[in-house]
């Protein structure tokens, strides 16, 4: 065996020779993975007794994609495209054995050999997109030459990689290895040597491609209007299309020409910028300060559930989906089997649709124990309080699990608000509770705040966040105060959009700023989708909120066809006349002056106050990084990924100092993390 370079390896094997990428974790293709590739071919050029080459990769994985973290820095060692070169050119075949994924450039340096073999649980994809980009080596030319243009528009807009079986039906590999990967690998390039087949190289065939420019320009054009939608806001799926439409269209070197361009505007706009700063917060977000990361953590074989309320519901949902048993407590009966016959009908609808097999339906649903006793989680492992937001109530029930759960459980609250060290002071472990904090629809929402109390055990801290990553959640850590990280920085937006229209804004036209941003909703809409009267009560009602006006008018929000907008039956909506002249009302009544507010002022006033509150979370310690406020912002409340989350958002492309001086002007408290940088 001969080192090439530090991650790099060679070796003889009776004339194959075996090249080996060992650069953990996931064999990225850094400067040194490029080099070490360019010198291994290099070392072979000229050597008579090779007759073909097997590029393999230690560790868990095959490479997977370009090294994201150089993405922006000067480039440094071999280029890409001149080691892909040399590969395609060998006058021997290159055989690619991949195992775990071969994703983005890694798919691309596969691409560029003769043959491919894979193992039976190996992926394959091109998931540029998903970072702002498009696979700039090659991938969008010679991807199409192999699974036809429709596949691989679909591949590469959607960045979903293809398992083992369907990249053999589809000819992206040659081969899938039933024994030791590598052993195969070689026999096969034996194989090929001993029959003489040709060097395939898939640049030169366009015979699978499904059809010229004018007769796939139907397939394209069907292509972007059924996706416009979901491609909304963003730069990059456009692009990938115009590639593989270059593809079709044009000679292979030509094409290559359309793709550089297209990869360059990308990799240096700003959404590519902001998808791979997300990438890097999604990872960041689960490491948790002053933690080690190796500790021990507790078992969570048994989970009980307070509550089988939607939220309650939607939380069970999570642990009975990995296998984990959940029993659902609730003090009615009735309230007891609505819970469990909506998580039934959902569970069905999913088999409906085709996402499981109906006998998972059962197998899911025979792990849930409803009851009405809370005596019964006395052996839970973890217990979830997923009751509505009434302090006495949550501390009377942890007072209650104090005394019932055995010592070592998890206590959490999914309290949205509430103070958790105040319900932590209800039990006599106070180092056992912690928040964990869902999203609703919750069995959908990846968002999960795990709310550190002032005395929350580290290993309960760190187990919680596990356990939200063995659900499926992104769980991010967030410190006691009013809301959290999420819904304190809503408030701050919510207060502007409620001065906004009363000053003269209509709340259709919040709404649809908002919306233009990149949201899915504005804040009325998710007002009236919420329902206007949560935590109203007639009996209190005074009448001294726009809110409290519009619920005693009887709108209530999309449950009843009324809010601020009226609703039809398909929940169409055009803006409410009656909830405009109870605005009208209310702004003449408080001596406010209307006044005309452009679509700028409207944008500012509510994303501006966020950030602020945003970096006094950091001033405070709630958050542990602003990346962390971004993850929660793109997973819980819908900011587009392509503008990064609002702290990158206000650091890269609104402007920290701009934001410090609006808020000036609007009188606001600057915080001074905001001035400093985060
Ligand atoms: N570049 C640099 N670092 C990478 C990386 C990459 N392409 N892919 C993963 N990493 C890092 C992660 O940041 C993480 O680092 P950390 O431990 O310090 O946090 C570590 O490798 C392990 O990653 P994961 O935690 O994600 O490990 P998993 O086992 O859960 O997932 C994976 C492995 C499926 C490979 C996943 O990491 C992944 O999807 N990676 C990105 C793949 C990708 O997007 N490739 C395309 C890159 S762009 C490209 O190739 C352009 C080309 O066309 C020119």
């Amino acid at each position: 065996m001969t080192a090439i370079n530090n991650v790099v390896d060679l070796r003889h094997d009776n004339g194959i020779a075996v090249v080996t990428i060992d650069s953990p974790p996931v064999n990225a293709l850094s400067a040194d993975v490029r080099d070490g590739l360019a010198g291994a071919f290099a070392a072979l050029a000229g050597d008579a007794s090779v007759t073909a080459v097997v590029l393999t990769c230690a560790g868990r994985t095959f490479i997977a994609g370009a090294d994201i973290s150089e993405f922006g820095k000067p480039p440094r060692g071999a280029s890409l495209h001149a080691v892909q070169d040399v590969m395609e050119a060998s006058p021997v075949p290159v055989v690619a054995a991949i195992h775990g994924t071969a994703l983005g450039g890694g798919l691309e340096v596969a691409l560029a050999c003769h043959y491919r073999v894979c193992d039976a649980r190996a992926k394959l994809g091109l998931p540029e997109v998903k970072l702002g980009l498009l696979p700039g080596a090659g991938g969008t030319q010679r991807l199409p030459r192999i699974v036809g243009a429709a596949k691989a528009l679909e591949m590469v807009t959607s960045g979903t990689p293809m398992g083992a079986k369907d990249a053999l039906a589809a000819g992206l590999v040659d081969a899938v290895a039933t024994g030791d990967l590598t052993a195969d690998a070689i026999a096969f390039a034996r194989q090929v040597v001993a029959e003489g087949r040709p060097l395939k190289k898939v640049r030169d065939d366009s015979s699978r491609l499904g059809g010229d420019a004018a007769s796939l320009a139907p397939m394209f054009a069907a292509f972007r209007a059924s996706h416009a939608r979901a491609f909304k806001g963003f730069d990059a799926p456009e692009a990938n299309i115009k590639c593989i439409e270059a593809a079709v269209a044009l000679p292979f070197e030509e094409g290559m020409k359309v793709e550089r361009s297209e990869f360059v505007k990308l990799m240096t706009g700003l959404q590519s910028a902001a998808q791979r700063h997300v990438f890097f917060a999604e990872r960041q977000a689960a490491k948790i300060d002053g933690l080690d990361p190796k500790a021990e953590l507790l078992p969570v074989k048994s989970v009980g559930i307070i509550g089988a309320g939607t939220m309650g519901g939607g939380i069970a949902m999570n642990f009975l989906n990995v296998g984990i048993p959940v029993t659902i407590v609730e003090t009615k009966q009735d309230a007891l089997d609505r819970g469990v016959a909506v998580i039934r009908r959902n569970y069905e609808n999913s088999a409906k649709k085709g996402r499981f097999p109906m006998a998972e339906v059962e197998a899911r649903m025979g792990r849930l124990t409803p009851t009405l006793a809370l005596e019964d989680l006395k052996d839970a492992d973890l217990v979830i309080e997923a009751v509505f937001e009434n302090m006495d109530i949550k501390k009377q029930i942890f007072g209650r699990l104090d005394a019932i759960t055995k010592p070592g459980a998890i206590l959490a609250s999914n309290t949205s608000y509430l103070n958790v060290d105040e319900i932590a002071g209800a039990t006599s472990r106070p180092e056992s509770v912690v928040g964990m904090h869902f999203f609703s629809p919750a069995n959908v929402m990846r968002l999960l705040e795990v709310v550190r109390g002032a005395k929350t055990a580290p290993q309960v801290l760190a187990t919680a966040m596990a356990i939200g990553k063995n659900i499926g959640k992104i769980g991010v850590v967030a410190g006691v105060c009013h809301g959290f990280i999420g819904n304190r920085m809503l408030g701050a937006r919510q207060a502007q959009a409620n001065k906004l229209i009363l000053e003269g804004a209509r709340p259709a036209d919040v709404d649809r700023v908002l919306t233009d941003f990149g949201f899915p909703m504005g804040p009325f809409q998710m007002s009236d989708l919420a329902g206007l009267d949560i935590g109203w009560s007639a009996d209190a009602s005074k009448g001294e909120t726009v809110r409290d006006r519009l619920c005693e008018a009887g709108l209530r929000g999309q449950k009843n066809g009324k809010g601020f907008y009226d609703y039809d039956a398909e929940r169409n909506r055009t803006p409410s006349p009656v909830a405009e002249q109870i605005i009208l009302d209310y702004a003449a009544e408080n001596g406010i002056n209307r006044r005309e507010i452009g679509d700028e002022e409207i944008l500012e006033r509510c994303l501006y106050p966020m950030v602020n509150e945003g970096a006094k979370i950091l001033d405070e310690g709630m958050a542990q990084r602003a990346s962390d406020i971004d993850i929660v912002w793109i997973n819980g409340y819908g900011w587009p990924v392509y503008r990064g989350g609002p702290m990158f958002w206000a650091e890269h492309d609104a402007g920290r100092d701009k934001i410090a001086a609006a808020l000036e002007r609007m009188g606001m408290d600057v915080s001074p993390r905001l001035r400093a940088g985060f």
